[in-house]
């Protein structure tokens, strides 16, 4: 493994838990060996550059830091990393992508190049990219990224006519899920689906253990008709129910209980869902895995929402002309004007088919 794919690692593993900050991992190495590494740390805290630099005591005369993102050269919450890594001494940093950040874009690169820093930024990457697409959304919009993410059998169905939906993939595709919920900041599901599965929205492994870091579960329900008993509302771990700005006791007793309610005005009375995004960015969210249903679905792309769609495809047929697709509703009216989806890879997880893409 090359030490910018080391520190490409070390990043990955802080994704979904260092928002609205970006998961960055740092690598230094002295005379061909690996010296230190760190990995950005809870909002507040170091950087993963610092953290690298500080189990050198912060003395790296000489040496060559590897660092997944271009490093920071402001004072944020914290003082630039640029600044501590001038002052140890560091003699050339390989970055994997620039910031896009526009306080940092460039000028990270440039204040190293400045101290006399041989800087060297890595070729484009559709990995590095992939890494960093929530971040750079968020950074430059203010808003989270969407990913939405559904299990269908051949025929497009992700449920049968009776309503039951689990499970129509297979394990590997299952904990291929859990894994990506942990990496987002947020799972977000329509009320509709709490009424259908009541599902947990938890991070689990194979044999239902959490895993250690888990999403914040929001649920799109504009008139509170979550029962209080949902799965969502008693397991561990941060609810937020999105609703309307109405006089409601339901809203009243969940407030009460403790759980974060986002208020937006009405659209057609449901919830705005361009207002609730912008509230959701304002709390530091960058990455929201959405998991339906078909209704909320809808409503999100008819307003370009959405970024990228996961979907795992099982070997089986459901049927039934009015079992739920991922994309219900009214649809679009002709196929020329249906929603393409760009840069599509395609991946055999187990005996399911896993196919992403771009929206926008
Ligand atoms: N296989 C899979 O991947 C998968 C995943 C999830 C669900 N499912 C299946 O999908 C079915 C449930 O889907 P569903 O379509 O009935 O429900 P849904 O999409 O989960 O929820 C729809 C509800 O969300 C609320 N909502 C609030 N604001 C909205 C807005 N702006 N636009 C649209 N909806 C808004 C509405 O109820 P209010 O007006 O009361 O707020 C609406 O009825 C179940 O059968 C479930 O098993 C399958």
């Amino acid at each position: 493994m090359s030490y910018m794919d080391q520190a490409l690692t070390l990043a990955r593993q802080s994704l979904g838990e260092v928002h609205p900050n970006p998961p960055v991992g740092a690598v230094i190495v002295k005379n061909g060996k690996v010296i230190s590494e760190g990995i950005t740390q809870l909002p507040g805290g170091p950087h993963a550059e610092i953290m690298a630099l500080a189990e050198l005591d912060y003395q790296a005369s000489g040496s060559v830091m590897y660092s997944s993102l271009e490093p920071c050269c402001h004072y944020g919450r914290t003082p630039p990393c640029t600044d501590a890594i001038i002052k140890a001494g560091v003699a050339e940093v390989h970055i994997a992508v620039l910031d896009k950040n526009p306080k940092v874009f460039s000028r990270g690169k440039e204040q190293l190049e400045k101290a006399g820093i041989k800087v060297i930024v890595s070729e484009f990457s559709p990995v590095v990219e992939q890494l960093y697409e929530a971040y750079f959304k968020f950074i430059t919009t203010g808003l989270p990224f969407v990913t939405f993410k559904f299990a269908s059998s051949l025929d497009g169905k992700i449920a049968a006519t009776d309503g039951s939906s689990s499970w129509i993939t297979g394990q590997d595709a299952r904990d291929k899920v859990h894994l990506l919920r942990s990496e987002s900041d947020a799972v977000m599901v329509g009320i509709g689906t709490v009424i259908a599965d009541n599902p947990k929205l938890t991070a689990r492994d194979a044999d239902g253990r959490l895993l250690d870091k888990q999403p914040i579960k929001i649920i799109v329900d504009s008139h509170c008709r979550i029962s209080p008993d949902a799965n969502v509302l008693t397991d561990d771990g941060m609810t937020l129910i999105t609703c309307l700005e109405e006089q409601n006791v339901n809203k009243d007793r969940l407030k009460a209980r403790g759980i974060k309610v986002i208020e937006t005005p009405s659209f057609n009375g449901t919830v705005d869902l361009p207002s609730m995004l912008s509230q959701l960015g304002s709390m530091g969210i960058t990455s929201v895995l959405f998991e339906g249903g078909g209704t909320l679905a809808s409503s999100l792309i008819q307003h370009s929402l959405i970024d990228k769609i996961i979907g795992f495809i099982a070997p089986c047929f459901i049927g039934g002309k009015n079992a739920p697709t991922p994309f219900d509703g009214a649809g679009f009216s002709s196929l020329s004007a249906s929603q393409q989806v760009r840069d599509i890879s395609v991946q055999q997880i187990g005996s399911d088919i896993m196919i992403k893409g771009y929206l926008h």
